[in-house]
């Protein structure tokens, strides 16, 4: 048995896991840092840096106890190195630095994009077959990209969003309804029992085309926002408990529903026979019911990421390395944080 650490720091959850070459999670440590950015309304650096120095040790030595396995028992180890913010990157790279030279083990660069992309396939009952052309909708609070994952070839860009990712639309959105950090779960709670048709949001359609992308696959959520911010000035009631539920409902079927629809178009313009979803938007109840019935409206497979891999974890950082993926850097020393780095994936 093949043993990685992962270890992710990109942003604000400080995690370690230990997962297994045969795709198994022996164990998933997650410290989210939400508490320390909540009164600052988002992720603060800084705040996020440090907290990963003071959490971080804690953190990797309670995943390697939860697996139940000794020290030399790992047999290499995996980090997030790109994308992502600058100070909290290093936290976790110069961690799995030291780790490596001083357990004497392999490390492994991984890319978060593609560490959210193979979280489809964590955990049991996954109904995807690795063997068959996939299109994967990736939605967290950095990013929002249709990805093209074939047995026999590098990952492929299909589109992206223009400009905010969609789970940065919902933190947006509910900054902007009062509702509180983080926007996407303060937004499905306070939308539950409201109406998504109430309010005619925009669907954000993309004409022009970006790096050789077909705009038809790429998103747009920065005038969503716009909207509903002209909305609140022009009805100063919507706030009212009466209102809000369909407010949110609204705004929240907006996002859903330009994500279903592109993810459906690449279905049809790549004919692939498989469909899935990961990142932190993925949780949300919304969009796993919307995308259950169009699968099964087009007849195709759905794999959704468990929602406890859709955030930040490190079990999927671990996992894309247990399954052969990600940089095998040597000399260990070399590896340098790339914050801005692109999906690291081919595109068409
Ligand atoms: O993947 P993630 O944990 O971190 C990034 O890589 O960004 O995603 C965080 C994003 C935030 O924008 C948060 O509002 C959103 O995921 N999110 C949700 C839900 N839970 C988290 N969005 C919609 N519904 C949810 N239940
Ligand atoms: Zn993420």
């Amino acid at each position: 048995m093949i043993c990685f650490l992962g270890i992710e720091t990109s942003c604000d959850e400080t995690a370690a896991a230990v997962v297994t070459s045969a795709g198994r999670v022996l164990s998933n440590v997650v410290h989210s840092q939400i508490a320390l950015h909540q009164p600052h309304g988002g992720v603060v650096p800084e705040i996020a840096s440090r907290a990963h120095v003071e959490l971080l040790p804690g953190i990797v030595e309670r995943a390697i106890s939860e697996a139940g396995i000794a020290w030399d028992e790992i047999d290499g180890i995996a980090v997030t190195s790109e994308p992502g913010l600058a100070s909290a990157l290093l936290v976790g790279v110069a961690a799995a630095q030291a780790l490596a030279l001083r357990l004497d083990r392999p490390l492994v660069a991984v890319n978060h994009i593609e560490a959210h992309l193979r979280s489809i396939f964590l955990g049991e009952g996954c109904p995807l077959d690795r063997a068959l052309p996939t299109v994967a909708l990736v939605v967290s609070g950095g990013h929002t990209c249709l990805i093209e994952l074939s047995p026999d070839r590098a990952p492929r860009l299909l589109g992206q969003t223009l400009d905010d990712a969609a789970g940065e639309a919902l933190d947006k959105g509910a900054k902007l309804m009062g509702l509180g950090y983080p926007g996407g779960p303060a937004i499905e709670a306070a939308a539950a029992g409201g109406d998504s048709k109430r309010v005619a949001f925009p669907r954000g359609g993309v004409t022009s085309a970006i790096e050789g992308l077909d705009p038809a696959l790429c998103f747009s959520f920065s005038g969503l926002k716009t909207a509903l911010r002209y909305y609140l000035r022009d009805h100063p009631e919507a706030l009212n408990a009466e209102h809000l539920p369909h407010v949110a409902a609204s705004y929240e079927e907006a996002v859903v529903s330009v994500l279903v629809e592109r993810l459906e178009s690449a279905l049809t313009k790549t004919g692939a026979s498989q469909a899935a979803a990961a990142g932190g938007v993925a949780r949300n109840r919304r969009l796993r019911s919307r995308l259950a019935e169009m699968a099964a409206r087009r007849g195709v497979r759905l794999g959704l990421a468990a929602p406890e891999f859709c955030s930040d974890n490190a079990a999927m950082v671990a996992a894309v390395a247990a399954a052969g993926f990600g940089r095998s850097v040597r000399p260990i020393g070399a590896l340098d944080i790339r914050p801005t780095a692109p999906i690291g994936l081919e595109t068409p």
